[in-house]
């Protein structure tokens, strides 16, 4: 008889390198303390039940206790034979309680066990993903609220576009950032889902108490199909699907510092903790965390397809294949945590430098728009309008002027319905101060829209 666990009718020992490779510990002892959670949950409740003895249950929690101590004390041994992070809890706990150990696993399989394992350890995650999120926000908040008279180019095509404030540009990251707080809550409530109880994948004939387990574990209901509880990953899918969204967003801010802080823009400066140096060129310094997060998107985009395409084409209802689903689910939560927070450390240390924003507002017409609303003031329907000032650019252009530049002479012999007010109303403060519509990037709008996020910040 072969010594695994599940050794009765194999006559064989595993081939060696099958152990290897049909091992998960080495990715699945991460779950050693949802593992320990749901076994406690499962004694409390046979004992409840009389499935087993209130003594014997007992001796087993405390056994347990005991082995989760030796793991975070370093003192447990991990091994390929052993296969997974349930058969080294098992076999410990054989350690602690002797054959009594052998009672665990009694109307239970390692099928509802590992489902339940990784939504007790994924639903912790994902709080503190949104935890994560909610900081870096308020970092964001923080230099928004701290440049709200800053102009910087507002951008479309990369080509300067129309003036904005600096502030409205970051707070526009404050709202993708939200929507993927609501991702990750809305995620939640469906891992928020208990599958133990259900076995193999047929339920069990022991007279187990589903509803107290989920009561002592403090998941919101039941999974209700047993098959489905064995089998479903949905949750894993969509929170590294959420996840890679959320990198998706940080790879575009990260873009956008990069961009900020080249000499061609010039616009920030990162400090000195935050950047690096080059081994051969003396002069640089290099934006690498922002390359980083960016760079990191590509991970987390790769898990996604790993699990998706894991999952794809699996009958009902547990399949090996599924032990594949840790390592990009760890892999996410590890790369998107760790982006959060780099850039929550990295915000409060970035100079902005608002001169260099004006002076980039005083070339590429960011003014040409409100040059055409004058001439709409004034009574001219906007198409028309939006011609005279194209042919009112094409002046300046020609002359290496801008619009401000041009005579009130020059813009009256395109239009007569120019005067001498049109050099305030094409003003660069004038021409943000008059974007008033709701969401626009008018100095008070974006006031309140900081106060706003405040409140919703609680900060
Ligand atoms: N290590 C396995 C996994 O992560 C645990 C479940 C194994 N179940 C089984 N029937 N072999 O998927």
């Amino acid at each position: 008889m072969s010594d695994k666990l599940w050794g009765g009718r194999f006559s064989q020992d595993t081939d060696a390198l099958v152990e290897t490779f049909n091992a998960s510990i080495d990715v699945d002892k991460r779950l050693y303390a949802s593992d320990i959670e749901g076994s406690m949950a499962h004694l409390k409740m046979m004992a409840r039940q009389q499935i087993i003895s209130k003594q014997d249950a007992e001796k087993l929690l405390a056994g347990l206790e005991r082995v989760k101590a030796r793991i975070e004390n370093n003192e447990m041994a991990f091994s390929h034979r052993l296969e997974d992070i349930h058969m080294h809890v098992e076999d410990a706990l054989g350690q602690e309680c002797g054959d009594l150990a052998k009672k665990l696993h009694t109307g239970r399989s390692r099928n509802d066990q590992v489902a339940l394992d990784i939504r007790i350890f994924l639903k912790k995650e994902t709080q503190q993903i949104m935890d994560r999120i909610t900081g870096f926000q308020k970092a964001l908040v923080n230099l928004a609220q701290a440049h709200l008279d800053v102009i910087m180019p507002g951008y479309t095509h990369l080509q300067r576009a129309q003036p904005v404030l600096f502030a409205h540009h970051l707070l526009a990251y404050y709202e993708m950032l939200k929507r993927d707080r609501e991702r990750f809550a809305d995620a939640y409530k469906r891992m928020d889902a208990m599958p133990l109880g259900t076995a193999a994948l047929a339920g069990t004939t022991y007279p187990v108490d589903r509803e107290y387990t989920r009561q002592v574990l403090g998941f919101d209901r039941l999974c209700e199909n047993s098959m489905d509880a064995v089998s479903d990953r949905d949750f894993i899918m969509e929170f590294i699907s959420h996840a890679g969204i959320c990198m998706i967003h940080l790879s575009r801010l990260s873009e956008e510092l990069i961009l900020w802080s080249s000499s061609e823009f010039g616009f920030i400066t990162i400090s000195d903790a935050f950047t690096t140096g080059s081994s051969i060129m003396p002069q640089k310094k290099n934006p690498d965390v922002a390359e980083l997060v960016r760079g990191k998107t590509g991970r987390v985009v790769g898990n996604l397809m790993a699990i998706l395409t894991t999952m794809k084409s699996l009958p009902m209802a547990y399949n090996k294949d599924m032990q594949e689903d840790k390592e990009p689910l760890f892999d996410t939560v590890d790369t998107l945590s760790i982006c959060l927070e780099v850039y929550t450390r990295m915000f409060p240390h970035i100079t902005v430098h608002r001169d260099r924003m004006r002076t980039a507002c005083g070339r590429g017409f960011l003014n040409a728009t409100d040059f055409a609303d004058y001439l709409v003031n004034k009574g001219m329907p906007f198409r028309q309008a939006h011609a005279v000032a194209g042919r009112a650019v094409a002046l300046a252009i020609a002359q290496d002027k801008e619009l401000d530049d041009l005579s009130l002479l020059q813009l009256r012999e395109l239009s007569d319905l120019v005067d001498e007010d049109v050099y305030e109303f094409i003003r660069l403060d004038q021409v943000v101060a008059r974007r008033i519509s709701a969401g626009g990037t008018g100095f008070d709008n974006v006031r309140s829209a900081v106060e706003k996020a405040r409140k919703e910040l609680n900060s």
